[in-house]
């Protein structure tokens, strides 16, 4: 699990894949689930104008959100393919984008916002990235971190891109990413539910408590539910803090 393994990624790439990145997310059978993570991260960060750095951008379709709603945006990426295929793609929107490991970027209280989506866990050194990602940030700027939580490492996903790929593929969740941040010197920290997942729901344990709500009553199951998503949040929720 190395670094050269993120970088060899993009490189190998099949053409198949490179046109999977290129439409993300509207390529991805996720879609709609990506597109409520971006509404969620847009809810929680100051509105623009404003300067954000989105970390680990790949193939830079969330820099290119960013740059669209209008932050003066820079995606950074450890990937030189992935940051030559962010550019090609979404230069237009007006987006930046460079190579940087995000473990020591060379950045100084030069952006108001800071978004790690889906890369920490990618990370070799996550305090690193968290203590590089305050220096980045200006006294007061704000941080949002989301990332696939606990269960990912032994997901079958994460054992088939360690296997073919060797990439990074850890737990990242709140009760991870929560004392890094402290440790960092972030001030405020907050945790959210996943926005995603309350409309994943409709499948999934929202309809179990549906369900029983008839058979235990109204306060039993909200009780239930209030349980449920706090457990959930620990694992699987939005971080936001302020510096
Ligand atoms: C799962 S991909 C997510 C990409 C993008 N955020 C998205 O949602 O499409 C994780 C990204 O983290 C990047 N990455 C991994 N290690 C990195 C490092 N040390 N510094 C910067 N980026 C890194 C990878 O190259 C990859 O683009």
């Amino acid at each position: 699990m190395s670094k050269q393994a993120e970088i060899d990624y993009f490189e190998n790439m099949t053409e198949e894949a490179r046109r999977f990145a290129q439409n993300k997310p509207f390529s991805a059978e996720q879609r709609g689930a990506y597109l409520i993570d971006i509404g969620q991260i847009m809810g929680l960060i100051p509105p623009p104008p404003g300067r954000l750095v989105d970390l680990g951008c790949g193939s830079g379709w969330t820099t290119a959100m960013f740059s669209k709603s209008g932050y003066q945006a820079l995606g950074i990426d450890i990937a030189p393919a992935g940051i030559d295929l962010a550019r090609r793609t979404f230069g237009e929107t007006g987006a930046d984008f460079e190579v940087h490991d995000f473990e020591n970027m060379p950045f100084n209280e030069a952006f108001d916002v800071a978004v790690l989506y889906d890369c920490l866990h990618h990370a070799g050194h996550p305090q690193a990235v968290i203590q590089a990602t305050y220096r980045a940030l200006r006294p007061g700027g704000e941080v949002v971190v989301v990332e696939p939580g606990r269960g990912h490492h032994d997901s079958p996903a994460s054992q088939w891109a360690r296997e073919t790929h060797g990439t990074t593929e850890n737990d990242m969740s709140p009760a991870l990413v929560i004392p890094l941040l402290r440790l960092a010197g972030f001030s405020s920290i907050r945790t959210f539910p996943r926005a995603q997942f309350q409309v994943a729901e409709k499948e999934g344990t929202g309809g179990i408590i549906r369900f029983l709500r008839p058979l235990i009553g109204s306060a039993p199951a909200s009780f239930i539910k209030t349980i449920k998503n706090s457990l959930f949040i620990r694992n699987n929720g939005v971080v936001w803090a302020k510096k």
